[in-house]
């Protein structure tokens, strides 16, 4: 069976599933009352279930589906399929390939470890140590944030933004975390050159092993430090084309209402700045003009209800001609571009 035709087979069956229109209808009546009663011992013994039963991929992929709908997980199909794919080095398409393929003891025992660890709420990324953006494989600790979808809004803008111009074009991403951004720029416009800068040595120690993962070595250099403040010896290069930055903006009540997940498991560091959650776009606005080129752009990350205040402050500075904000996927004010005045 080709992949196209595998997949179609699984959706109808799916569909059929979710109908309850595949079985016929005493049979369907017997198998719901059975799982009633068998779906509470399931749930409350894992360990049974994932080291007695002959497990191949298809009830497993379920079961874990199933597992993670009752603990409240986000995506669970997508979470399962992650954790899955991960214990049996395959691709997530490959599980719907081979179905079939029993699941080997050992890998029984991983996975119902990693399955258990999930159900408490530690993010699938760590469990796995690792994530996509922007197409692009990247690792992750939970010594570096895990990086979200919106971001990849922001990374769009700073290569489009790149894209107008010609010649070498120098590149500062502060905050980096795991070098996401700085990664995803350098690989999509050839004539960038990063200076990526972070306070935490430990997340630069991941980003560190991304950039080398993705052969950019000659053209990420990694600083620790505060903001802007490893930048002040490069003598070379301390003034850029293009300032991108997502940094912790989540403030003081919204910190205490993070999801579990997040809350107990991402870095605080990544995630909180002061009590309106604003600390670094204000200490951002004071030293920006100093490393800014003629006619070069600011482009921040922000949080969904921090657009006018931003703005605010990057009005104060009195450098930019245009500043532009832009709504994210889910209707949200997220990305801010500001442009500089040809002289200041
Ligand atoms: C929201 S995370 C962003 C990580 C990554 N750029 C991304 O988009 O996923 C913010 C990062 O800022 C770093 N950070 C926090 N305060 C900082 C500061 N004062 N100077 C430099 N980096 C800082 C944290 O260590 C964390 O890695």
């Amino acid at each position: 069976m080709n992949l196209s035709s595998a997949l179609t087979k699984y959706y109808e069956n799916e569909h059929l599933r979710r109908r309850g229109e595949n079985k016929p209808k005493q049979t369907q009546f017997q198998t719901q009352r059975l799982s009633k009663l068998f779906l509470p011992f399931t749930f409350l013994c894992p360990i049974y279930n994932l080291t007695m039963q002959n497990w191949k991929i298809q009830n497993l992929l379920n079961w874990i589906t199933q597992h993670f709908e009752q603990k409240r997980i986000d995506s669970p199909r997508l979470s399962a399929e992650l954790l899955l794919s991960h214990v049996l080095a395959m691709e997530r398409i490959e599980l719907y390939t081979q179905f079939d393929k029993p699941v080997t003891k050992e890998q029984l025992h991983s996975l119902h470890d990693l399955v258990k660890r999930a159900g408490q709420h530690e993010p699938i990324r760590y469990l796995i140590g690792k994530t996509k953006f922007y197409s692009l494989e990247l690792n992750v600790t939970p010594d570096c944030m895990i990086p979200r979808p919106e971001t990849e809004l922001l990374t769009e803008r700073a290569i489009e933004f790149l894209r107008t111009r010609t010649g070498t074009q120098f590149v500062c991403d502060l905050c980096t975390g795991c070098a996401c951004i700085a990664i995803a720029i350098a690989k999509n416009f050839p004539d960038a050159r990063i200076i990526a800068t972070d306070i935490c040595d430990a997340a630069l120690g991941i980003a560190a092993k991304n950039v080398e993962k993705h052969q950019l070595k000659e053209r990420i250099t990694l600083l620790c430090g505060d903001l802007f403040d490893p930048i002040m010896p490069q003598l070379d290069v301390n003034k850029f084309d293009l300032i991108v930055c997502n940094p912790p903006y989540v403030s003081a009540a919204e910190f205490e209402k993070l999801d579990k997940n997040i809350k107990d498991h991402e870095p605080k560091l990544a995630l909180f700045a002061g009590d309106d959650g604003l600390d670094i776009y204000r200490r951002i606005c004071e030293k920006v003009h100093q490393f800014l080129k003629p006619n070069a752009a600011l482009i921040l990350e922000i949080g969904f209800a921090q657009g006018p205040a931003v703005k605010e402050l990057l009005e104060r500075t009195g450098i930019f001609a245009e500043i532009k904000i832009e709504k994210d996927f889910h209707n949200n004010d997220r990305i801010v571009t500001a442009i500089i005045r040809m002289s200041f």
